[in-house]
């Protein structure tokens, strides 16, 4: 019912219709979309439930697991002939390509030359630079989508990465963004990005060859009404009531609709139920399984703390956030240290000067001391 730890969809995923059901539009209407959300928000879980719900196909390419373009381009390549009904492209393409070719001819009816590009392509893998690699697979998944008369659907997670890999990023931003730009509607992307400042930095940026590219979201926290109703519909169907439903939405309010916390909470309390076999969970539940949680999520707070502390006056800024003391630090100096936070994903800019925590287990861990 609840799940922790990994990205969640059908019936663990609560809330979130209004994102949901847009994302959904674009989908069906082949509309390219970027989403930001701080960590453990819920980006990856979104988007793996709006496929779902589309009934659509996606090439999900987390960047923080991919270690070089070429595997990526592989990825890609696969992917196309995958849906096409043809399974292991590249691998096969590796070992026998005239099987390969008898393969396609019998079993796929697509313009010769296209298979043939493919596997051109995988052959000269390792003669290319990575990015350009990249760029073609994906124009020969275009080319194959359009002759199909298909639309194929392209995700990059965590795609502030993108110039982790040994490429200079301005140069892979702008082939990618030049090669994507004719795919239009054939070859459909999403791009995911926890941290904001980089997102933004690609998206928003007037300089950046990806400025004005692609709608934008930002997830934001859970909605306090919707998370709520969601939440007791799921306690009742384990037979679970709430003795007070005004506590339950206190928790979640005290949590700021973190969409992590408040599962680590929620996961806590249903287990005391069980554990006390009670059909109506109290106020005292409830605390307690909010103190659950947050022991369950302190390590991960305290390494915050930690890689916080290692920046000079960065542990000095966001103490005095959490407890809503005016700042020490003033003019540019305040600025960079903010931005060196949002950077590292802690904090949001909310408006002029104005900043927000992103974890609401980070301010009580600040708060105590
Ligand atoms: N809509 C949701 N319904 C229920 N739980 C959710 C939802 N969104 C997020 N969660 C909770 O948050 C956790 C993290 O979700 P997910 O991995 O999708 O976030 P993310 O933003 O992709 O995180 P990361 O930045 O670490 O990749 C999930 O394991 C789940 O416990
Ligand atoms: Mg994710």
């Amino acid at each position: 019912m609840f799940n922790i730890g990994r990205p969640v969809t059908g019936e663990n995923f609560y809330d979130r219709s209004r994102m949901l059901k847009l994302l959904i539009r674009f989908i069906q209407d082949g509309q390219d979309a970027m989403i930001k959300a701080p960590r453990r928000y819920g980006k990856t879980s979104l988007i793996k439930e709006a496929f779902g719900e589309a009934k659509r196909k996606m090439l999900y390419v987390d960047l923080r697991r991919e270690t070089r373009f070429e595997t990526i381009a592989e990825k890609i390549i696969d992917y196309g002939y995958e849906i096409m009904g043809l399974q292991g492209f590249a691998a096969r393409a590796g070992k026998s390509v005239v099987d390969l070719l008898s393969d396609a001819e019998k079993e796929l009816s697509l313009d010769f030359g296209l298979v043939k590009a493919s596997i051109r392509l995988l052959e000269q893998k390792e003669r290319k630079e990575g990015h350009e690699l990249l760029a073609e697979a994906l124009d020969n998944l275009f080319a194959i989508a359009k002759s199909r008369g298909e639309r194929f659907y392209v995700v990059f997670d965590e795609f502030q990465d993108i110039g982790e890999f040994g490429y200079k990023k301005d140069a892979v931003l702008e082939l990618l963004r030049g090669t994507i730009q004719h795919h239009e509607r054939h070859v459909v992307y999403y791009f995911l990005g926890s941290i904001e400042t980089i997102m933004s930095e690609i998206f928003e940026n007037r300089k950046s060859p990806f400025y004005n590219y692609c709608r934008r979201l930002t997830l934001e926290p859970f909605d306090y009404g919707e998370i709520e109703t969601d939440l007791i519909a799921a306690f009742r169907g384990k037979g679970i009531v709430f003795e007070e439903r005004k506590t339950l939405r206190a928790c979640i309010e005290r949590l700021s609709g973190h969409p992590a916390n408040t599962m680590v909470v929620m996961q806590n309390l249903y287990y005391i139920a069980l554990e006390k076999d009670i059909k109506t969970v109290t106020s005292d539940d409830i605390e307690m399984a909010y103190e659950a949680g947050y022991e369950e999520v302190l390590d991960l707070v305290e390494e915050y703390v930690r890689e916080i502390k290692s920046k000079k006056h960065f542990h000095d800024v966001i103490y005095r956030l959490a407890n809503g003391l005016p700042q020490r630090l003033k003019g540019p100096a305040l600025r960079q240290v903010y931005r060196g936070l949002e950077n590292m994903g802690h904090i949001t800019r909310i408006g002029r000067g104005d900043y927000r925590i992103n974890d609401g287990f980070l301010v009580e861990y600040l708060k105590e001391g």
